[in-house]
């Protein structure tokens, strides 16, 4: 079994001989996006002209679809089918495997007569164009027997239980420590339901060539989607293709599959021809997941200089009726601060609600924004600086398990950003800085999110001309990915960049797990690194092993791949002549990665901190952030745009956490109010001033061989709290119930005589 310490030894990404590594290469998808030459799955051009499939949602939140009055839009202009539940083709039920390997079971579509959630897809109608299969949309005629829903999350606290297979983790005794604790602080925040909003709405084509279904769909995850798909059409898996290139955002919503996807694929087999499905962004609020709302209760209890002795924090959340899904929002405090009395844990109330899942930096992005706060608060009341209470509380050791950190640089992070924000300009006392209309103030917040490597293959080759070609199926999601392999090949092979092809998101290429849990470039690129490496011997034998070659004869081991060249000191050639000659059909190898045997002894994070200024206005309660900073520690950064670019995008999302997103229930529907960008608010443009993420030199060899750990979704941790305490600096007011909206604030302003 592989060890941690095997990963230290040099290799080509180590070494970075051509400087690639850590390069800010431009993407390398990018002239395709801005061109409008990267299909996303909807554009893809099929094989003949497809149909226009639509999806109609349900209109009740809870009971059971009663009837379906089809005849009018059957026979509608252009109609090809119209399927409910009562004439959906038939699919083995849920969860069934006929391969027990599958990695995803049968997703039915239009399942039963059951209505689970609001805008569950309950219909579904082909046409031979868009415009038609909308129209006749309309005409058809669903009955329900309609039951109250059951979705008032703050009414249901009290009902809360124990998330499945889950205990509180308590060290140490809390409750004593938090009675005799000199200072103490116990406030409750929520945060609300968010949706992913991608650009790109989930989508689905398909067709078929014989038995085999031909599927490009938006997704995140390519082995359980193409598992999953076969298994729900009845298939074998490899009848599935399934293609996913270029996706335009996913942030946890393209995890799992919906029912475009079966309803596509059953639709193009039934017809004869290829099927386009989409969701309406109205559809994308209420029928694909949501982060779930919070409620979060901080408990500190700490001496009067700072040292924290007992800590809490404890989260309720909800998720839909049938699901298991929970928001662990307080799972990352349990590596944040030291204390010898310690007690973490969720509560979950299933309600008839849209289905709740993972999105960027779930559990974290929601969770810093209580504990982050409650830190701020605890500092006032300390007297102390927030960052020096940080500072203080700063765990030698994984408080919870007493493991090593792998690396740890988060007393850094905190350093330099102060240094670099000009925090010592802060006046503690809030209200007292002025702009014009505006009260300025500061505030920070640590970040910390997770660290992990999974199982993964990559298959590299070169071609006769000396391309190098990457091939994995792995996804995009906007992320780079593309990009960081491409700087991964170039480097490990000695080529120039444009002498690298790198093709994804494909269920036929060596499977990676896809995109999530910012793993992505730390597992992927690991396995792509492994096949570099497996190639570089290929070529090396090949060419020691070759009479033409001027290397023949040497020590594979002397081997250097430079600019294209294969060299063993003065001896060399082109990479190009030496495959054109001694392998004219190419080599092609693979690479796998497996998580070291002993990783676990480490607890391994990213972390970081942030700096936010705001402006705040006490005549309307608007709030503009003036300045981000964010200075994170997350190992060897590959590629110093796409990191940064990831860490930018995640703090814009902590200020819409803070200050402006949120997806409302109306509780008399079950339906989420927000149905679009114009009512569900992110910052645009004009609303985000400077922002800027510094990436501290790193290199963590304890979470892979490369060094590297994620970014994806550590911006996302900490800023929104920021925020939140800048607005507290500002103005005085802390408003504890997420969005920080005008109208809260401006009655936080007026209750203290502003
Ligand atoms: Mo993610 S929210 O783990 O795609």
């Amino acid at each position: 079994m592989t060890s941690v310490h095997d990963w230290a030894a040099p290799n080509p990404v180590s070494t970075n001989r051509s400087g690639l590594i850590g390069k800010p290469v431009d993407r390398y998808e990018g002239p395709l996006k801005v061109t409008g030459t990267a299909p996303y799955a909807y554009e893809v051009q099929p094989p003949s002209p497809p149909a226009y499939g639509v999806m109609i949602g349900a209109e009740i939140a809870t009971g059971r679809l009663t009837g379906a009055d089809i005849a009018e839009a059957e026979a509608a202009p252009g109609v090809l089918a119209v399927w409910t539940h009562f004439n959906v083709p038939a699919q083995p039920p849920r969860g069934a495997k006929a391969h027990p390997r599958s990695t995803a079971g049968s997703n039915p579509a239009l399942e039963n007569d059951k209505v689970a959630y609001f805008g569950q897809p309950v219909a579904f109608v082909v046409a031979d164009t868009l415009e038609n299969a909308v129209s006749a949309s309309h005409l058809v005629k669903l009955t329900y027997a309609a039951e109250t829903p059951d979705v008032d999350f703050r009414a249901r606290l009290e009902d809360a239980g124990q998330p499945p297979g889950e205990q509180d983790v308590e060290i140490g005794d809390f409750a004593s420590g938090f009675t005799a604790a000199e200072v103490q602080l116990d406030e409750t925040w929520s945060t609300p339901i968010q949706n992913h909003c991608q650009m790109e709405p989930c989508a689905t084509l398909a067709w078929w060539e014989g038995e085999k279904c031909i599927v490009h769909t938006s997704i995140q995850m390519v082995k359980p989607a193409q598992h999953g798909l076969a298994e729900t059409l009845g298939i074998g898996r490899d009848d599935v293709h399934l293609l996913t290139r270029y996706i335009g955002g996913g942030f946890g919503g393209k995890g799992g599959t919906y029912d475009d996807l079966a309803l596509a694929a059953l639709a193009a087999r039934a017809l004869g021809r290829p099927v386009k499905v989409a969701f309406t962004r109205q559809q994308m609020m209420n029928a694909t997941i949501h982060r779930p709302a919070t409620v979060q209760r901080v408990r500190l209890g700490a001496k009067k200089d700072g040292t924290l002795d007992a800590f809490s924090m404890m989260t309720w959340t909800h998720c839909n009726r049938n699901g298991n899904f929970t928001e662990h929002a307080s799972n990352f405090a349990r590596a944040l601060y030291a204390a010898p009395n310690r007690l973490t844990g969720h509560r979950l109330v299933r309600l008839d609600l849209p289905v709740a899942g993972p999105m960027r930096a779930p559990g974290e992005a929601s969770g810093t924004m209580s504990l982050e706060c409650a830190m701020d608060e605890l500092a006032e009341k300390l007297g102390l600086d927030p960052v020096e209470l940080r500072i203080k509380n700063e765990p030698p050791v994984d408080p919870e398990n007493g493991r090593p950190f792998s690396m740890r640089q988060m007393v850094r992070c905190l350093k330099e950003g102060a240094q670099l924000f000009g925090w010592d300009r802060r006046l503690p006392t809030p209200g007292l800085v002025r702009d014009g209309r505006w009260l300025v103030g500061m505030g920070m917040a640590a970040a910390i999110r997770g660290n992990f490597l999974l199982p993964a293959k990559c298959g590299f080759s070169v071609e006769p001309d000396g391309t190098i070609v990457v091939r994995q199926g792995m996804t995009d999601i906007g992320t780079g990915t593309y990009t960081v392999l491409a700087q991964i090949a170039a480097e490990t092979l000695g080529v120039p960049l444009g002498q690298v092809r790198v093709e994804i998101g494909d269920s036929e290429m060596p499977p990676a797990p896809g995109s999530g849990g910012q793993f992505g470039a730390a597992t992927a690129g690991s396995a792509a690194l492994m096949a570099g490496m497996n190639l570089r011997k290929a070529i090396a034998a090949l060419a020691v092993g070759d009479p033409g070659s001027p290397l023949h004869g040497g020590s594979p081991d002397e081997v250097t791949f430079q600019d294209g060249v294969v060299a063993i000191s003065n001896r060399s050639e082109t990479l190009s002549d030496l495959i054109q000659r001694a392998a004219p059909a190419g080599i092609a190898v693979e690479g796998e990665i497996r998580p070291a045997a002993d990783a676990r002894e480490w607890s391994t994070q990213t972390y970081g901190a942030h700096y936010v200024e705001v402006g705040v206005d006490p005549i309307t309660g608007e709030v503009r952030v003036r300045r981000m900073l964010g200075v994170f520690a997350a190992g060897r950064i590959i590629n110093a745009k796409t990191a940064r670019s990831q860490l930018t995008g995640g703090m814009i999302w902590g200020a819409a956490s803070a200050l402006t997103e949120a997806n409302p229930v109306d509780v008399r529907y079950g339906s989420l109010l927000n149905q679009d960008l114009a009512q569900y608010l992110v910052p645009v443009q004009a609303d985000i001033g400077e922002v800027e993420a510094i990436i501290l030199d790193e290199v963590d060899d304890k979470a892979n061989p490369m060094g590297i750990k994620g970014v994806g979704e550590l911006g996302n941790s900490g800023a929104g709290a920021a925020v939140a305490n800048a607005v507290y600096n500002a103005c005085g007011v802390r408003v504890r119930d997420y969005p920080i909206s005008p109208d809260k604030l401006l009655a936080g302003l007026i209750a203290q005589g502003m």
